[in-house]
This record gives structure tokens, sequence and C-alpha cells, in this order.
């Protein structure tokens, strides 16, 4: 998948990209990030990418001239996004959706906002990554990059599997216990020791229940029940 970022902070990339599975998706060849600094498509000597609103009120808004003109230069530009609090709420079934995608384009947002008519004219969709306000869309477009390039195929290694993640089925994970077999006192549950895989998947259903309905209730009435963790035994 080719990913480009249209960021006025592509430094702030280095990190995520450069450590752990994402290096390695991108050594592989399935993640192909093209970074690309919007402060170059500024306007005159000094660069200009921003401008008071129109109006009045505070804040600096991004100008659409050189957000288009970033965009017209690019070769691919697949599916466009925006990151803004402004977006629709980003979920796993968005991250399954575009991992499919072979282009996807970023918009990092910034400032006090974006110029309306970017995303009348070129954006497809405004993702949110939560329902409070970042100082730009950089963390945006790393967690979405992120939660994408996990779910495609290659991308993690043999002996993990996604199906048993939260938000895969709808539902917060069981808890997953490894050695000691008692450790602070606490005894690892019974039943993982059953040998029973029937049992084992009921435990974990059930388990998953209890704890998406204590701590997300709201997921409950969307929660595909059935199969969470069985390819994870
Ligand atoms: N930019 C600032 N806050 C944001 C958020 N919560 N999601 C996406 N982009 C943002």
């Amino acid at each position: 998948m080719i990913v480009n970022i249209i960021t006025l902070f592509p430094d702030m990339f280095s990190g995520v990209f450069s450590e752990s599975i994402l290096s390695r998706a991108i050594q592989g060849g399935h993640l192909d990030v093209r970074l690309v600094h919007l402060r170059e498509y500024g306007l005159g000597s000094h660069r200009v990418v921003d401008d008071t609103p129109y109006g009045g009120g505070g804040g600096m808004i991004l100008k659409p001239e050189p957000i288009a003109a970033a965009l017209e230069n690019l070769p691919e530009r697949g599916r466009v996004i925006l990151t803004t609090p402004r977006g629709r709420l980003f979920r796993q079934a968005d991250a399954m959706r575009l991992s499919s995608l072979d282009v996807i384009t970023l918009i990092c947002g910034h400032y006090e906002g974006v110029d309306e008519r970017v995303s009348e004219l070129f954006v497809h969709e405004e993702l949110s990554i939560g329902d409070y306000v970042l100082t730009g869309g950089e963390l945006p477009a790393m967690v979405i990059i992120d939660a994408v390039a996990r779910l495609m195929p290659g991308v993690l290694g043999h002996d993990t599997t996604v199906s048993g993640d939260s938000h895969y089925h709808g539902l917060l994970e069981h808890p997953h216990y490894t050695r000691p077999r008692e450790f602070g006192g606490l005894a690892v549950p019974e039943v993982l020791f059953s040998g029973n895989h029937e049992q084992i998947r009921a435990w974990r259903r059930e388990m998953a229940f209890r704890k998406t309905r204590e701590t997300r209730p709201d997921l409950i009435g969307n929660a595909m029940y059935g199969g969470e963790g069985e390819d994870k035994e």
C-alpha cells in the first residue's frame, strides 16, 4: 500500500516508521510511505501555508492552494483522508476497509482548521481518532496507519492473528495469561489448562462479554456474538 502523508511536520513521523512492526512493514515492501512537506507548496518566498479566518475569530486556517498543489503533484492519490476532530470516528471497521486499498493519502490538519473547500474538492472522508482535540493531525495519521498496516497480510508474524483482537468482533478482548501459573497470589484460571478447546472458547467469549459490558457497554449492541479468540489458542 502506498501511503502519502501531507504534513507540515514530516520529522514527527521518523520514530514510528523506523521502529518495530511499521519499520518491518516498510522493509518488507508492504507499506510505501511517502511524506510530503506541505511547506514546500507554501505561497511566495515565505512559503505561507495559513491565514486568518474570514469572519474573524482566533487561530489560523490552512490555506487551500498549498494543499491542492501538494495533492496535484502526487503520482497517485487513492482515497484522500483528512484527519480532523470534526471527522467521523475512526473504528476497527474503518481500519479493515482501508487495509484493502492500494493507495491512501492522509492530509494532516493543523492550527484552527483547514479551509472547507479542501474537503469539498478533494477529500473522500474526514476521520477523527477520538473525541478530544490534539495539536495537529500527525498523531491521528500515525494511529490510522498503524491500525491499518497491522491488518495487511504478511505484516504481523505468522503466530499472531488479528481475529482475537479487541474490536475485531465488536467486543473487547478476553484476558490473557502466560507463565508463571501463579503470580502475586493470583492463579491462572483452571479452564485454560483443561485442554478442552470448546470450553476455553466459551470461557473467553464470556470474559470478553463481561469486560465489554463493564467498560464499553455501548459496544454490546453492535457485537457479533461468537468466535472471538478462536485463532489465538
Ligand atoms: N486533529 C486534532 N485532533 C484530532 C483528532 N481527535 N482526530 C483527528 N485529527 C485531529
